[in-house]
């Protein structure tokens, strides 16, 4: 089932996650249902305060980069519960993009390498280095889980130039080829 995808500007996407447990209920279609609203927006990673539920849940398929990094290719997972062991190596922009921030894309610095300890989806605890394409996209997504979004990383300078844009989201003024859901009204 395709999901509405929650934009910039609605409270949840600040709060911080809550872990889950093994006995959340319905897991594994919670998962099918993000990696299909991933996919039929185009999208390479979906955090669940995306589909609005507070949880810690990433899922992450990188294929479409793998033309262009060959690290992305079989970077398919599902993180739950997952935490940050390290983060190092030089710092390195790259062009970020965000399914809750349609029609912004916006050069972002981080490491290059990190280090992630997580569940996989039959709750298999893991522990994987991840480099490049594949760091950053594990990156983005573990901001969502901490009520961050990539424009957070910006320079003043520049998020003052995207503000207008970004009014524009919160308000649900920007068209998608994917279902978002409607912002809550302001009173
Ligand atoms: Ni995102």
């Amino acid at each position: 089932m395709i999901l509405p995808i929650v934009g910039y500007g609605n409270p949840i996407l600040r709060k911080i996650t809550q872990p889950i447990t093994k006995d959340y209920p319905q897991l594994s279609e919670l998962i099918d249902n993000m990696f299909e609203t991933m996919y039929n927006a185009r999208g390479v990673g979906l955090a669940a305060p995306q589909i609005d539920l507070s949880i810690s849940l990433i899922v992450i398929d990188a294929h479409p980069f793998a033309e262009s990094y060959p690290e992305a290719e079989g970077f398919n997972r599902v993180f739950i519960n997952p935490e940050v062991v390290e983060e190092f190596g030089e710092m390195w922009l790259f062009e970020e993009g965000c399914l809750s921030l349609p029609e912004l894309h916006e050069e972002v610095s981080r490491h290059s390498n990190v280090l992630v300890q997580y569940y996989d989806k039959d709750f298999n605890p893991k522990e994987e280095l991840l480099t490049g394409v594949r760091a950053r996209i594990f990156q983005h997504e573990f901001d969502h889980l901490q009520g961050k979004v990539f424009v957070d990383r910006l320079s003043s300078i520049r998020k003052t130039l995207l503000k207008r844009k970004l009014n524009d989201i919160s308000n649900g003024r920007v068209s998608t080829s994917y279902r978002m859901k409607k912002p809550s009204i302001k009173k």
